[in-house]
């Protein structure tokens, strides 16, 4: 956890060394829509609650969706940009639709 946020400390510094964080992801919303139980809430469980405590539910997930999807599109969070584009279509094609809890 220090370690990481002394990467992300570093990579703020010397600006375009981490050149995946400067990426700006274009999602794919041309599947099926995205369901937050199925589709959403099990990416947050396997990759931001951890760090998050507080994404585990749909409330305060949906309260944060603005930065959540700019963290995303700029691949900043999770830390190390491991989402895979499925995963990030799904956080972020299900906020484009509005973010409905279904
Ligand atoms: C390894 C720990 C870790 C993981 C995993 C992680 N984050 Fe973060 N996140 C942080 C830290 C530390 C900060 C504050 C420092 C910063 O902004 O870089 C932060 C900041 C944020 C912020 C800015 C607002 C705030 O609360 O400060 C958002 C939004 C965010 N993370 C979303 C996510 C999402 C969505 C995921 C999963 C896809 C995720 N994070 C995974 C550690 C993590």
């Amino acid at each position: 956890m220090k370690k990481t946020f002394f990467g992300l400390m570093v990579c703020a510094t010397l600006m375009g060394a981490c050149s995946k964080s400067s990426n700006s992801f274009v999602p794919d919303c041309s599947g099926s829509t995205k369901s937050f139980s199925n589709d959403v809430l099990p990416v947050f469980q396997s990759a931001c609650v951890s760090c998050h405590s507080q994404y585990s539910g749909y409330s305060q997930i949906s309260a944060a969706k603005t930065t959540i999807r700019s963290k995303i599109v700029d691949g900043s969070m999770p830390p190390g940009n491991s989402l895979s584009t499925a995963q990030k279509n799904n956080i972020v094609c299900w906020i484009d639709n509005g973010a409905p809890n279904n």
